[in-house]
């Protein structure tokens, strides 16, 4: 059966992605020479390669010449990963997968079957391509084969399970942080932990907790971040997107920005680790995209309350001033958005 999916839970299979690698040298390869170096029949090449438009990936196939891959990606190098990181790579074991359902989710079924790791190393798994990605409150992160960049770090923490309020703010600032050193600028954050650039998301962090509140759990956290993502990957996702490509107008070294990431990742988390929140309360709200402005919280209760988001507490809260007094958000099941003019209520 060829591996035609119009469902973003349907999976790329393991010959295609081997096929995909040998192409994306940009040249041209026949059916013979595919299915010689891969040990399988030209036929099945030729079926394999079908049908990929849905994953937006473009192989054409001209008579005489072979196939043709338009639109390559680059895919993540364990290596590259490591040099870009330098001597940071020390506390990281890094996984390179091609498809998984989701990073967070694989990583704390591990932490889980395996027990929680007592040594500093934080361990990394990034993905070319998730098929069930997760985001907050329950939803679903979309992305495609080399669109984002999607990955996850077990992050074998000191810190209680009931000290990390405010941890999700923190990483928002290491992306920040993490783009600015490449030179990209101009992003904001939205509480408690979307990047934005103008109104449109460019990335998200999903935190997942397991273990008893009042000891050191396992801490997984995962990141999404848009890098040039296709049209199939758009028309999937319901609300504003931004990507690094629009913004910067050219798509950035994959690895070297996971490298970026980490790096600027495992600072926060020493930091974090040591003296909580507070020490990025200054710059997340230096980024906060909604400070001083008027929002609207929908609770999880479903009811609503407008009122003006003035800063956040030392432990990460979002404080919203409202008719009936200030509001401290914690819960990430709290959604929030800004206000149009218009819409301001005074009073409820
Ligand atoms: C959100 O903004 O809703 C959070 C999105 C987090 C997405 C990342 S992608 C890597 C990791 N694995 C997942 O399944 N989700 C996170």
């Amino acid at each position: 059966m060829p591996n035609v999916c119009h469902d973003q839970r349907c999976v790329i299979r393991p010959l295609t992605f081997a096929i995909l690698r040998m192409l994306s040298d940009g040249n041209y390869h026949s059916g013979t020479e595919l299915g010689q170096a891969l040990n399988v029949s030209r036929a099945s090449i030729s079926n394999t390669l079908q049908n990929l438009e849905s994953y937006s990936l473009t192989i054409h196939k001209i008579p005489g010449r072979g196939y043709h891959w338009l639109n390559p990606v680059q895919w993540l190098d364990n290596g590259q990963i490591r040099q870009h990181l330098g001597e940071s790579a020390d506390s990281m074991q890094i996984e390179i997968v091609d498809m998984v359902e989701s990073t967070n989710a694989l990583l704390l079924q591990r932490a889980i079957d395996y027990g929680i790791f007592t040594n500093k190393i934080k361990q990394v798994l990034a993905a070319e391509l998730q098929t069930h990605g997760r985001g907050r409150r329950g939803r679903s992160w979309s992305s495609g084969l080399g669109d984002s960049l999607t990955f996850s770090v077990l992050w074998p923490s000191q810190c209680a399970v009931n000290t990390l309020s405010g941890l999700s703010l923190a990483v928002g600032v290491a992306i920040i942080r993490a783009l600015a050193s490449l030179g990209i600028h101009g992003m904001a954050l939205k509480w408690p932990n979307d990047v934005l650039s103008g109104s449109g998301k460019l990335a998200g962090v999903l935190i997942e907790l397991h273990g008893d509140m009042l000891s050191p759990g396992t801490v997984v956290i995962g990141i999404g971040l848009n890098l040039k993502l296709s049209g199939v990957t758009k028309d999937r996702i319901d609300q504003e997107v931004a990507d690094l490509a629009s913004i910067t107008g050219k798509v950035p070294d994959r690895n070297q920005l996971l490298a970026v990431l980490l790096k600027e990742l495992a600072a926060v988390l020493d930091t974090f680790e040591q003296h909580g929140f507070e020490p990025f309360r200054e710059e997340w709200t230096h980024y906060h995209a909604f400070q001083d402005k008027m929002v609207q919280i929908s609770l999880p209760d479903s009811s609503v309350r407008n009122g003006i988001a003035t800063g956040i507490a030392p432990d990460g809260a979002l404080l919203v001033s409202t008719s009936a007094g200030v509001l401290q958000l914690r819960s990430g099941e709290v959604s929030l958005r800004k206000l149009a003019e218009h819409e301001h209520q005074p009073g409820n």
